[in-house]
């Protein structure tokens, strides 16, 4: 399909701003396909995954509406907006989950390193393991702890006996920070553990299959600040090795762990850009709005 670039916007910030003032809702500035500036900084110069004009309609109902954003290597981003706005579904475009919903169309074009994950041939299931994915409420399998981890090896083939497989594990555990943590009691049950142990643990187990790339929907939404706390340091360290796409409620979590931050609007993609200067001064009057709490 054909490329989008994002030329200059169609209005300056404070014609924007204009608009918002005078009109109410039914005078969004983005109510037209044509009115759709994205500020800031959506190219990175070591992309891991290049989201090109990328679109999602359910029942014909379009949710996501063209978004163009690259993801930097071993960069933690953070999509932020409000409730609705395709954040999750845009998450869900990056390792093709969203093809499992329903009367669901997806138009534009996913790279992940260079190559387009939606071309014809590519297997959305076979796929989908070379992504990790953390969902808002921890869910581990009704299996011991060792076999949350042992399982992904098996089943995706990285391992060839016992031996390898308690190695593998423990490897994984070690990358993932929670070997002191699990290794004295990795023969209990997954679900004896705490929400936020076990979400650690849904962590170690996307980490078992090797993914390039790891995308955590609200990971901490269901968990107490310690909790919270010790997942935000888990990705912080993850970062080395990994790229991170974390969809958070907490703009005070994605101002702590994240490096770039876009927000998303109406399935608009409205600004993004390094986290520091989104969360101090935005370019555009609606991050503005979003970020001082003021709208949704
Ligand atoms: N499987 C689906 N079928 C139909 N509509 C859907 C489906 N999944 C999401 N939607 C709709 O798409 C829009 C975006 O939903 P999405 O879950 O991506 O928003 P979100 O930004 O993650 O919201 P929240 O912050 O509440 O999690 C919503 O209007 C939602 O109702
Ligand atoms: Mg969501």
């Amino acid at each position: 399909m054909a490329q989008r670039t994002l030329g200059p916007p169609l209005f300056s910030g404070a014609e924007v701003a204009q608009k918002i003032l005078r009109g109410g809702p039914e005078q969004d500035p983005f109510a037209s396909d044509q009115l759709a500036p994205s500020v800031g900084e959506w190219r990175s110069p070591k992309p891991r995954v290049r989201c090109e004009d990328l679109r999602v309609r359910f029942a014909g109902r379009e949710v996501l509406k063209g978004v163009t954003l690259d993801i930097g290597r071993n960069e933690v981003i953070s999509v932020i907006g409000p409730s609705g706005a395709g954040k999750s579904t845009f998450l869900r475009c990056l390792n093709r989950m969203v093809e499992a919903s329903e009367h669901c169309e997806v138009q534009g074009r996913v790279f992940l390193d260079g190559e387009d994950i939606y071309a014809p041939g590519v297997d959305a299931v076979s796929f989908r393991g070379r992504i990790g994915m953390v969902f808002p409420k921890p869910n581990p399998y009704p299996k011991s702890i060792y076999e949350n981890v042992a399982y992904g090896l098996r089943i995706h083939g990285l391992v060839s006996c016992k031996s390898e497989e308690s190695s593998l594990v423990e490897l994984v555990f070690r990358q993932a920070g929670l070997w002191r943590e699990f290794s004295r009691r990795l023969f209990a049950p997954a679900l004896s553990l705490t929400a936020g142990e076990q979400q650690r643990l849904c962590i170690a187990r996307a980490l078992a299959v090797n993914p390039e790339v790891i995308l955590m929907d609200e990971p901490c939404s269901s968990l107490d600040l310690g909790s919270g706390a010790k997942i935000e340091q888990m990705i912080d360290e993850l970062r080395q090795a990994y790229t991170i796409v974390l969809v958070s409620h907490s703009l005070k979590s994605a101002a702590r762990v994240s490096q770039r931050t876009a927000f998303i609007r109406q399935g608009r993609l409205v600004e993004v850009g390094p986290t520091d200067r989104m969360f101090t001064t935005p370019s555009h009057p609606l991050t503005d709005r979003f970020i001082s709490g003021c709208s949704e």
